[in-house]
């Protein structure tokens, strides 16, 4: 058994594995999530669909085949599924009748929120929607998608390192903090449940002297945040001033493998003025300087094991997001004490 298997947590969890406007119409793509291979592609009609990447006749890529109409065929002998998955059609049998075809792929649960496509391995019902993004409804702001970025190291790394505000003076150094105003403000964290924002631990008044917090940044600012943990490979930052939420930055991980991932960024921001590109080149240069750091963290997986690794007062957030794990019953990414059965 796989360690995805042994994961409930994640396999009936929603991850994200695409831009719905990047899937149009009668396409086909291949994705892997969990170590799953997944073909996703969209129907005549705009229904979008997950299926394990796989005939069922002879194991062929399913993803390697074309849609036609409402249905996907199969590249290497045609046989042809309808969108609930059941086969229709078998060219070298013309003549047997469809109600005499056997044959069913393997159908993933599929929702489109906030603009993403997201699949559930397990059981939906466990979980019924994706994780809530309020920020992405709100007039006063506008949506931008950033990413994929893939990155060599587990979700729950790449999450933490987005909680952590100690790293902007020198992984961001001139952009999101510096070295003279490095200390960390004491912040606050809690659980919360929410009807809004869903349930998971936030932090908040997080304060930051930032020489550029955004694109459209034009002089340095003390900038005051919020962070919040809705799912196990979900987090949010949201930017506030006197008028409420100026930005919401969402980071969405799809996990590749236990060490390997795809991250996908929700932007809801009030600046109108700069261009999509420009939005999107902004973050990936803040990305791009938090990549090296990540892949080089040893070990890949975060380590749940006491006194792995040493903490100080202000990882109170990444403190708070080990134990929301740990009390999850995660594993997948992680590295457990062997009083957990882990490996
Ligand atoms: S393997 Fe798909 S039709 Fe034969
Ligand atoms: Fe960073």
């Amino acid at each position: 058994m796989t360690d995805t298997l042994r994961d409930p947590v994640l396999l009936d969890d929603w991850h994200p594995v695409a831009i719905s406007a990047s899937l149009p119409a009668g396409t086909v793509v291949p994705v892997t999530l969990l170590d799953q291979p997944v073909a996703l592609w969209r129907d005549s009609a705009g229904q979008a669909h997950a299926w394990e990447d796989r005939c069922p006749h002879r194991g062929t890529r399913l993803s390697l085949g074309c849609v036609q109409g409402d249905s996907l065929r199969c590249g290497y002998h045609g046989w042809t599924f309808n969108g609930e998955g059941r086969c229709i059609h078998i060219p070298a049998l013309p003549a047997l009748e469809p109600d005499k075809l056997k044959a069913q792929t393997v159908r993933y649960a599929l929702r489109e929120r906030h603009g993403l496509v997201w699949v559930c391995l397990g059981d939906p019902l466990a979980r019924p929607e994706p994780p809530p993004l309020p920020e992405s409804g709100y007039a006063a702001l506008r949506k931008v998608w950033c990413g994929p970025y893939t990155v060599n190291s587990s979700g729950p790394r790449i999450v933490e390192n987005f909680l952590d505000m100690a790293h902007f003076a020198f992984v961001h150094e001139g952009i999101l903090g510096v070295e003279e105003r490095a200390a960390v403000q004491d912040y606050i964290v809690e659980a919360f449940d929410d009807a809004e924002f869903g349930k998971g631990i936030w932090a908040k008044q997080c304060r930051a002297w930032q020489p550029q917090a955004s694109k459209a940044a034009s002089d340095g600012t003390m900038v005051d945040y919020t962070y919040r943990v809705t799912r196990p490979l979900t987090a949010v930052l949201t930017k506030q001033s006197g008028s409420g939420v100026r930005e919401a930055i969402s980071l969405n991980v799809q996990p590749l493998t236990e060490t390997s991932c795809q991250v996908w960024i929700i932007l809801a921001l009030d600046d109108f003025a700069s261009s999509d590109a420009d939005l999107r080149q902004f973050q990936d240069t803040i990305f791009l300087q938090d990549l090296p750091i990540l892949e080089s963290q040893h070990p890949k997986k975060l380590p749940l094991i006491p006194g792995a690794e040493v903490s100080v007062v202000c990882d109170r957030m990444s403190l708070a997001y080990r134990a929301y794990l740990k009390q999850s019953g995660m594993r997948y990414g992680l590295l457990l004490p062997y009083a957990d059965g882990a490996s």
